[in-house]
């Protein structure tokens, strides 16, 4: 077994990505020249069809709470505003450069839906409770298991073997990855958010998601991360294997005030009715583009 040391080591060197992939840093400067037109912006995030429509998926989500349909990229633009827009051209240039296609040990389109549906679910769930609602809480949402993309990437085999020991025995995905690894995804996406130079609070809600008692930088954040983790996971169609047995942390639950199990149940009940109204929308969106 590999020392967690040396896979700090490996995933600190081994991924010799640029600080961020090259359509994301054309797209940052665009957004910080204040000469920049919507339809310039428009026409490079246009160059690149998944991010396309991710983008639309995202400004079309009812938890963004726009009442019309959003099919053009320009008008996205204007909808979520150049500085929203900045955060989520980031964050899903960083997740897909990362990403490999779907195969029998990964399912690429439930994850980036996990990913999706907790940075919205965690925006949304900043701004009901009463957070300043800032850009990292929904990049942080969408990056937050992005240790799970690595190890399937770079650690093929080890993947391979927590994914049979989620299948084949009553551990959750959390304990199958510390028997075979030592350590969970998310120190593993934590370590790479660091070689990425991100924000300390965003490498410490990536760490931590699955542990928000141990944050001490930024409780805040670590804990709507965290729950609009555990929302998500069990709204979604399909569960994702990888999260196999995630529950709630109390600390983070008293830490947002949300620990009656009533107050608790009435937020599921309301988010689990947009995501009723997001995955109709999606879907439509889906067909209409013939995909
Ligand atoms: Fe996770
Ligand atoms: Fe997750």
């Amino acid at each position: 077994m590999m020392s967690p040391e040396t896979i700090k080591e490996k995933v600190q060197s081994i991924i010799q990505l640029p600080a961020l992939p090259t359509i994301a840093m054309e797209v940052v400067e665009l957004v910080d020249n204040p000469k920049t037109s919507a339809s310039r912006l428009g026409k490079l995030i246009s160059t690149d069809q998944a991010l396309t429509a991710k983008v639309l998926k995202i400004a079309n989500s009812p938890f963004y709470g726009f009442p019309r349909k959003i099919s053009t990229i320009d008008f996205a633009i204007i909808v979520l505003g150049y500085d929203a827009l900045k955060e989520i051209v980031i964050s899903i240039s960083l997740v897909s450069s990362l990403q490999k296609k779907s195969d029998t040990m990964f399912d690429a389109k439930g994850f980036w839906d996990h990913a999706i549906l907790s940075g919205v679910l965690a925006r949304r769930l900043a701004r009901d409770l009463g957070y300043r609602v800032s850009g990292e809480v929904f990049v942080g949402g969408l990056l937050h298991d992005m240790g799970i993309s690595v190890l399937h990437r770079y650690f093929k085999n080890e993947y391979k073997r927590i994914m049979e020991i989620i299948h084949e025995t009553d551990l959750t995905a959390l304990e199958a990855e510390e028997s075979v690894l030592g350590v969970t995804h998310a120190e593993v996406g934590g370590w790479l958010a660091e070689r990425w130079n991100l924000p300390d609070h965003l490498v410490e809600a990536i760490n931590m998601h699955h542990t928000p008692g141990r944050a001490d930088k930024n409780k805040d954040l670590v804990a709507l991360i965290h729950c609009a983790d555990i929302f998500a996971w069990r709204m979604s169609p399909q569960p994702m294997e990888f999260d196999k047995g995630a529950e709630f942390d109390a600390d983070a639950l008293n830490h947002l005030q949300i620990n009656d199990p009533q107050v608790l149940q009435e937020y599921m009940q309301t988010y689990r009715e947009l995501v009723k109204v997001d995955l109709e929308a999606v879907t439509q969106f889906d067909q209409s583009r013939g995909a």
